[in-house]
């Protein structure tokens, strides 16, 4: 999605601002965008695709105190220079980067064109209202941009922002007017920050490390001023408001590379650390702590999107499995518009970045509908985890590839302790189920890196790409617990190896998708518990039969398994509610090494951003 970043007071601005829409890469754009001000006027630079289009436009720029930058991911217009932020007002007065959508747009391109008939708009975008509407309204007050003070042009400001529908987060300066920057946030992210000398906004916390290690996170609605000084933040109603700094999440570390070839594989091989820091603290042989459920559900409703949706499949079955309460999935998108009825029930929202404006609009429809929310979050500041009744982090740490690896099993593990928690409440897990699930889990992590550095996996993995490489299709098979995984494999590698990849429930095969097996269709079968992995296996046969290509994953103890597959990944052995995780590891290895080989880049996928902030 879309990035915003801006500052003020720094004699190395312009420097700062590029390294900033650097860092804000992985959430994937397709142009970008810089406007300084440099003494009574605009530089404003703008280029196509990749950054480094960008940046030899820059290199001859002043070194700037003001200015803000822009990547962008277009949605309205295409990605042309034309589209790319900033946008400025016909008089070039005022330049204006936006992350989000302007939803009354049209209305207020025609109230602007009955004012002024000439009036031209250079963008199909519906960002740049935004600076015609304020450099209208500074006219309109009889403002002098070189003479008027900060509180004119505030007001002007507000009265810009009323008009505004929709979701977004600006910054905005002003022609000649290197002394402040105007800012807003509604529905879509933005944090200040300011350390007495210099001030910095940004809609995304890796451009800060490294600057600054304390944020203010803005709430829905606010708005304000940043200047050399100091900043003043209002909130909806316009009052003025005091805000302590947060100290930031992230570390340099997490921001950079680290000695590994992509952010991707770094995050898979975080993993081990994701699972200790996860359950620490929460998980004993006794007990469940720390984690609330905000009251006896009898029905609980889970939403999310794509990968966190997938997390939220197998907690379903988890939560089914372990507390007999029954459980409704959605896709976040689908939950926000449908008219949920039946009891009064707990609202469980899954986001790795909670700032998915899907499962964000989700949660708050369900607290519309007077139901409690429970959020499992990776990024413990941003709006759901602020939103919701209570909320487990799953300190996955900050995830920068775009494909999300570390988070799903963060989450999966979220909504294991959920499932655990209102077993032991309802009396169905009991005291020794956790005391021998305990025992497991503190082994996981030592299991992940076991696997991680197989010499036998890692020779198998390349085994199995070479199925892949040159197709176009491919299934992943699972049942019960292992179908979440089969979904996950699937979007796995369809978003970083664009191999069009779909995955299903075994027992669904006949009803349908086996009419699309092939000779050489790769199929990669994920092992599931109990008699369900016996009916499983009858599925690898059926697409043997038809010419597939049959990649079975599976543990160490399962004997039935050579005989079933053209070859077959085996991880160590764990408890059955945790194997799951170990399998969708193998799934995440098998298409980061498929996409390499087909030369995609894994951490930035064609179309895709790391967060979705616009629905
Ligand atoms: C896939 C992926 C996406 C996200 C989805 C939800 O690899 O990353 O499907 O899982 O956009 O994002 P969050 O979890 O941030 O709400």
């Amino acid at each position: 999605m879309c990035g915003i970043f801006g500052m003020i007071g720094d004699s190395n601005t312009t420097k700062l601002l590029m390294q900033g829409l650097k860092r804000m890469e992985y959430r994937g754009y397709d142009s970008s965008g810089i406007c300084i001000v440099d003494n009574n006027e605009f530089i404003r630079r703008r280029a196509v695709g990749e950054l480094s289009n960008l940046e030899p436009l820059v290199v001859n720029l002043p070194n700037a105190e003001c200015g803000i930058a822009h990547t962008r991911w277009a949605t309205h217009g295409p990605p042309t220079e034309d589209n790319a932020h900033p946008h400025m007002s016909p008089k070039l007065d005022v330049a204006v980067v936006h992350n989000g959508i302007i939803e009354n747009e049209v209305e207020l391109r025609k109230e602007l064109s009955s004012i002024d008939k000439n009036i031209i708009f250079k963008s199909d975008t519906d960002s740049e209202i935004i600076a015609h509407l304020l450099s209208n309204e500074i006219k309109n007050s009889g403002l002098d941009l070189k003479k008027s003070k900060d509180e004119e042009f505030i007001s002007c400001w507000k009265k810009v922002i009323d008009k505004l529908e929709g979701s977004f987060a600006l910054a905005v300066i002003l022609k000649g007017r290197n002394d402040f920057i105007l800012f807003a946030r509604k529905f879509a992210p933005l944090v200040i920050s300011h350390d007495g000398n210099k001030g910095i906004l940004a809609s995304d916390v890796s451009c800060i490390v490294g600057i600054t290690d304390k944020v203010h996170y803005l709430e829905e609605g606010d708005w304000g001023l940043i200047n050399k000084n100091g900043l003043k933040i209002f909130n909806i109603d316009g009052d003025l408001v005091e805000k302590e700094p947060k100290k930031l999440e992230w570390t340099l570390g997490d921001a950079e590379l680290g000695g590994y070839p992509t952010f991707m594989l770094k995050e898979i091989y975080e993993q081990p650390r994701v699972v200790r820091d996860c359950l620490r603290g929460r998980l004993s042989r006794e007990k469940i702590k720390g984690v609330s459920i905000p009251f006896n559900p009898r029905l609980l409703r889970i939403v999310g999107c794509g990968t966190a949706y997938n997390a939220g499949l197998l907690a379903r079955y988890y939560i089914e499995q372990l507390s007999k309460i029954p459980v409704i999935l959605d896709h976040a998108h689908e939950f926000r518009y449908g008219a949920p009825s039946g009891p009064k029930s707990l609202v469980i929202g899954i986001s790795q970045s909670g700032e998915t404006a899907d499962t964000l609009a989700a949660i708050q429809a369900a607290h519309e509908r007077g139901y409690p929310t429970l959020g499992i979050v990776n990024v413990e500041s941003s709006t759901i985890a602020r939103n919701v009744d209570t909320m487990i982090g799953i300190r996955a740490g900050p995830e920068i590839g775009v494909a999300s690896t570390k988070a799903f099993t963060g989450q999966v593990l979220g909504g294991l302790l959920v499932a655990m928690k209102l077993g032991q409440d309802s009396k169905n897990f009991h005291r020794e189920d956790l005391s021998y699930f305990d025992r497991h889990a503190r082994m996981l992590p030592t299991s992940i890196e076991r696997m991680l550095n197989d010499q036998n996996i890692k020779t198998k993995l390349w085994e199995a790409q070479q199925y892949f490489v040159d197709k176009n299709h491919a299934f992943f098979l699972g049942r019960n617990t292992s179908y979440p995984i089969a979904l996950e494999g699937a979007l796995k590698l369809k978003e970083i190896s664009y191999i069009h990849a779909e995955g299903y429930a075994g027992g669904e095969l006949k009803h349908g998708p086996l009419a699309l097996v092939e000779e050489g269709t790769p199929i990669v079968v994920i092992a599931s518990e109990g008699s369900s992995h016996k009916k499983l296996l009858g599925n690898a046969r059926e697409v043997a039969a038809r010419g597939a290509k049959v990649i079975l994953i599976t543990h160490q103890e399962d004997e039935l398994a050579d005989s079933h597959a053209d070859l077959v990944i085996k991880v160590p052995r764990t408890h059955d509610l945790l194997q799951p995780l170990l399998y969708n590891i193998i799934c995440q290895l098998l298409s980061l090494n498929i996409a390499e080989e087909r030369g995609c880049n894994v951490d930035r996928p064609r179309n895709l951003a790391k967060s979705v902030t616009v629905e």
